[in-house]
């Protein structure tokens, strides 16, 4: 059975200070759900974000990495780096990293190709713009960003691959997709995936849906068949919110 996820996207929020208070604050929290939980914090409290969830089952994930495994990249992280402070698990494709800092899909291609060789899991992010959608043209484009980045893949690499739904226009907008919007979305991405590789791989893997997901939604949207967790950005910033979102499940 596909693994339950919900992931908190920190995003550029908390400083060393503010990642010690809401992480004891999680810590306190009572789980009901057996969800697996993730937090991706910023790079540099990623060590003590480790350290303090070492006897936690709540995974650490980092936002964004590079590509290569070390040199002159002058601000970046590397694979490697993230595993020393024991890290094994990235986010990538954030539409912000799209559209912000440029990452298109060819590079996006490098960086799943690197973290898969150093063995790392991948949360991997796509979705459409609000002026695709409007024009019917979601569909298309959520099906490129899959394919250019991650069709090359041979059938085991997916068992490392939890694949994120984020429309742009649902990101801190306050403006969900509706469980619908999610659901057509979500089996259409698996039936993607079940074409071009098989059934097996395509029931196996997990599909997040991210953009403004909160407590009140988050039962309604994870309902559905297709949605196996969240990407949680603003309401993964408060310990409350947040487990409130995992024990939606
Ligand atoms: P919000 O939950 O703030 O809309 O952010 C979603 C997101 O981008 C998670 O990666």
């Amino acid at each position: 059975m596909r693994k339950k996820i919900v992931a908190g996207n920190w995003k550029m929020n908390n400083d060393l200070v503010a990642t010690n208070t809401l992480i004891s604050e999680l810590l306190k929290k009572e789980k009901t759900s057996n969800a697996e939980v993730m937090i991706a914090p910023t790079f540099v409290n990623l060590l003590e974000a480790s350290k303090l969830l070492k006897d936690s089952s709540i995974i650490v994930a980092a936002q964004n990495m590079h590509f290569a495994e070390n040199g002159a990249y002058t601000g970046e992280i590397s694979a490697t780096m993230l595993k020393s402070v024991g890290v094994n698990t990235v986010i990538l494709g954030h539409s912000e990293r799209r559209e912000y800092f440029n990452e298109a899909d060819n590079l996006l291609k490098l960086k799943v190709d690197k973290a898969l060789e150093e063995e790392m899991k991948i949360i991997f992010c796509f979705g459409e713009k609000w002026e695709d959608r409007s024009v019917g043209n979601h569909f298309m484009v959520v099906e490129s960003q899959i394919r250019n980045a991650l069709f090359h893949l041979e059938d085991e690499n997916w068992e490392s691959i939890v694949l994120a739904y984020e429309p742009v226009w649902a990101i801190g907008t306050g403006q969900t997709a509706s469980p619908e919007q999610a659901q057509e979305m979500h089996a259409f991405i698996r039936n993607l995936v079940k074409e071009h590789y098989n059934s097996a791989i395509s029931e196996e893997v997990s599909i997040l849906y991210g953009g403004s997901v909160k407590p009140e939604n988050a039962k309604e949207i994870f309902g559905k068949n297709d949605v196996d967790g969240g990407l949680i950005g603003g309401a993964a910033l408060n310990a409350d919110n947040f487990i409130a979102i995992v024990n939606a499940f």
